[in-house]
């Protein structure tokens, strides 16, 4: 069993350290289903069962109103990967994840990876959502599919862990010598978007 015996890393932690690339990936969903716990739990191996709710961007909020559209953009403009989360035990911020799927797609750059994660699947006995439920969504929209638990430390890390995975794929398809940007009707390459940028050069 995964114990809480290992040090934190903590972003600061990360920033200090020498790393090959950055990504900028994004928690998006609902308000309260975990999105500001589960990246607690990666960064700080921390939870708290208090509700503080995020300050920021509301999907109700942005989607209508077109005071709010640059900021939406701004925001999903340049993400490489996105957790998109519900909550197993709320229908509503399942129903929500097909807008939030449409947000992505008009907003992201064409190429981001995008993660479908049911979360607090330590819920089970509240469950509304079958897992079967989120793994058909996750294949009609072309995501990957993860049931998880910021609360119990379930799948956070494999999660994180998957989206940078698939990145580095999909970066990898892009700078293959046949793959010339434009040319394949595959969409914008990787230069659409700031490309992550090694932290010193391996020649
Ligand atoms: P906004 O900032 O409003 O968008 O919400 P959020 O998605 O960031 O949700 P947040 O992380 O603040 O969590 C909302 C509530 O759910 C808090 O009370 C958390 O303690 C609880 N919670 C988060 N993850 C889990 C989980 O895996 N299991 C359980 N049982 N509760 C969780
Ligand atoms: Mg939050």
């Amino acid at each position: 069993m995964a114990s809480a015996s290992e040090p934190p890393a903590s972003p600061r932690d990360a920033a200090d350290q020498n790393f090959d690339y950055m990504f900028k990936l994004l928690l998006i969903g609902n308000s309260s289903v975990g999105k500001t716990s589960f990246l607690f739990r990666y960064a700080d191996d921390s939870f708290t069962p208090a509700f503080v709710s995020t300050v920021g961007i509301d999907f109700k909020d942005t989607a209508g109103q077109e005071r709010y559209r640059t900021i939406t953009t701004a925001y999903y403009r340049g993400a490489m990967g996105f957790l998109l989360m519900y909550d197993i035990a709320n229908q509503e911020s399942f129903t929500a994840v097909q807008d939030w799927a449409t947000q992505i797609k008009t907003y992201s750059w064409d190429n981001a990876q995008v993660i479908l994660v049911g979360n607090k699947c330590d819920l089970e006995d509240e469950r509304v959502v079958p897992a079967e439920d989120g793994r058909k969504l996750a294949d009609d929209l072309g995501f990957e599919f993860f049931e998880a638990s910021a609360k119990e430390n379930i799948n956070v890390k494999q999660v994180f862990e998957r989206l940078v995975d698939i990145i580095c794929d999909k970066m990898n398809e892009s700078l293959e010598p046949s793959s010339s940007p434009g040319s394949n009707g595959k969409g914008p390459a990787l230069g659409d978007t700031p490309p992550p940028q090694p932290s010193s050069c391996g020649c």
